[in-house]
């Protein structure tokens, strides 16, 4: 186990070198942290500090034995992993060597939506430094978040050249001991098209409607990497669907999932799974036990219809919503990701019975409507839209008052699957087409499939300023499907 992993060191994420160059390793006043931390390229905050250079560039890599240039964090892809702790400064440096305009957004994280914090306003030109510094609350929940650039109108491009990692915040889950018992690995899920150079210009709109998609499916930046799992062990898998329109059907042969984390942590117990959906932007955490036969057993992306321009004839002759076909998703063959490879065996690890109390949040004072669909925009032709309404930069579309519980209607009432997502707030999903949902759990982007609806609930307590919710199939948000949210003190 420990010589694999040491190996694995060597090849894990593309382009990965110079690793022991970054990683620092916490100090030995945190002992209780080190037994599960990530072997992969991370850094750690040390003493309530998480500072580092990065920077954004074109970076040749190899990627399933072929040279492709992509778009990388620090030269690598995916992205560093960056571990913290509640309550930490988090101070970067951030260079972009890109060819376009980007910035940095901190997906899942809870903090200020404003100056130099998780700002998605900020346009940073290229060759310019820019300095991100901002502070966690210390008692900011422990989740799996994501950062990835958020420039408007440029968002799909560089996500899909290859921009995006993960972010931890180690906290109070990490400590459950059945938890921290567990071998921890990522699942940062993303596909490529290598036949694409990173600076073409946007695909045609045929493309961009549904969402790009590439053909090569990587899990931290490899092709069909394998993860040990010994007889009686536990694996921890931190997920993230990184990719810009893909979603993932993920299933692990004869091994249910025991999801522990959604998008905005623990949940109170864990709940079992055969398969979990993840569209982009969505996180979650599972654990995985060792009790089948020794052997090699594969992670699995299954079909999954998420609708199409191609369904809007389908819709009119026959009513049938799912029935036609989408030109991106591959629909019948289980695509593989991943193998879990048995070696080895350990005394049988146990699951935990409990995780962390979900807060029962006060009802809402509040109810708004958020509609998706697309439409034809003056000047602007065939877009996406929420209420009717396309993206304006200087247009505030939804404001509301800090110490405030609101509910949200989101409805689909398009023809293709939106995953909307909510900055700096997580929610909980309160009923999905009127139907209460059978247990609490935080999220902050949460699909709505075409055709359904669903109440979601979130207190506005901290954090004042502007900031945005959007569809997280990242084509259709550069397209116009963003709203502006302004929090009030
Ligand atoms: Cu992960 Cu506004 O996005
Ligand atoms: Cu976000
Ligand atoms: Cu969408």
């Amino acid at each position: 186990m420990k010589r694999r992993r040491f190996l694995a060191l060597g090849s894990s994420g593309i382009g990965a070198i110079f690793l022991s160059q970054c990683a620092t390793v916490r100090p030995q006043s945190q002992p209780q942290l080190q037994s599960s931390r990530l072997a992969s390229e991370t850094y750690f905050s040390r003493d309530g500090l998480l500072e580092l250079d990065l920077d954004a560039r074109a970076q040749a890599v190899s990627i399933d034995g072929q040279t492709a240039e992509l778009l990388s964090y620090g030269g690598r892809v995916p992205g560093p992993v960056l571990e913290v702790l509640p309550g930490d400064t988090v101070r970067i440096r951030f260079t972009n060597r890109l060819a376009a305009p980007t910035n940095l957004h901190y997906h899942g994280l809870h903090v200020s939506p404003e100056g130099q914090a998780d700002n998605p306003f900020l346009e940073i030109p290229p060759n310019e430094q820019f300095t991100y510094e901002f502070r966690l609350p210390d008692d900011h929940h422990s989740v799996t978040a994501y950062y990835h650039p958020h420039l408007h109108g440029y968002v799909a491009q560089q996500i899909f050249g290859g921009l995006g990692g993960m972010m931890i915040v180690r906290g109070a889950l990490d400590e459950i001991p059945e938890i921290q018992a567990a071998q921890e690995e990522i699942l940062f899920l993303k596909d490529f098209d290598l036949s694409r150079a990173v600076n073409a210009p946007d695909p045609y709109f045929g493309v961009q409607m549904p969402g790009r998609e590439g053909s090569l499916l990587t899990v931290n930046g490899q092709v069909n990497p394998s993860f040990t799992i010994s007889s009686g062990g536990l694996l921890r898998f931190r997920i993230v669907n990184a990719s810009t329109s893909r979603f993932y059907r993920l299933a692990f042969e004869n091994h249910p999932m025991h999801l522990i984390a959604t998008d905005g942590g623990a949940i109170a117990q864990p709940v079992e799974l055969q398969e979990l959906l993840l569209s982009p932007g969505e996180r979650a955490e599972v654990l995985v036990q060792g009790n089948q036969e020794p052997g090699q057993y594969r992670l699995l992306n299954l079909p999954y219809q998420r609708g199409g321009m191609g369904m809007m004839g389908g819709m009119m002759g026959s009513g049938s919503m799912r029935g036609s076909r989408s030109p991106q998703q591959n629909e019948t063959t289980p695509q593989h990701l991943a193998t879990l490879t048995y070696s080895g065996q350990v005394e049988a690890l146990t699951l935990p019975q409990q995780l962390l109390p979900v807060e029962d949040l006060p009802e809402s004072q509040t109810v708004r409507q958020f509609t998706l669909n697309h439409g034809m925009v003056p000047g602007r032709g065939m877009t996406f839209l929420i209420n009717g309404q396309s993206f304006e930069h200087g247009q505030v579309d939804t404001s509301v008052r800090l110490n405030t519980v609101e509910d949200w209607d989101v409805v689909n009432t398009g023809v293709m699957d939106h995953p909307f997502h909510l900055h700096t707030n997580r929610f909980q999903v309160i009923s999905r087409n009127g139907q209460t949902v059978p247990y609490r759990a935080w999220k902050d982007t949460i699909l709505i499939p075409t055709g359904e609806s669903a109440r979601i609930r979130v207190a506005f307590k901290d954090f004042p300023g502007k900031t945005v919710y959007h569809c997280h199939i990242l084509d259709h948000e550069d397209l116009g499907m963003m709203g502006v949210i302004e929090m009030q003190a």
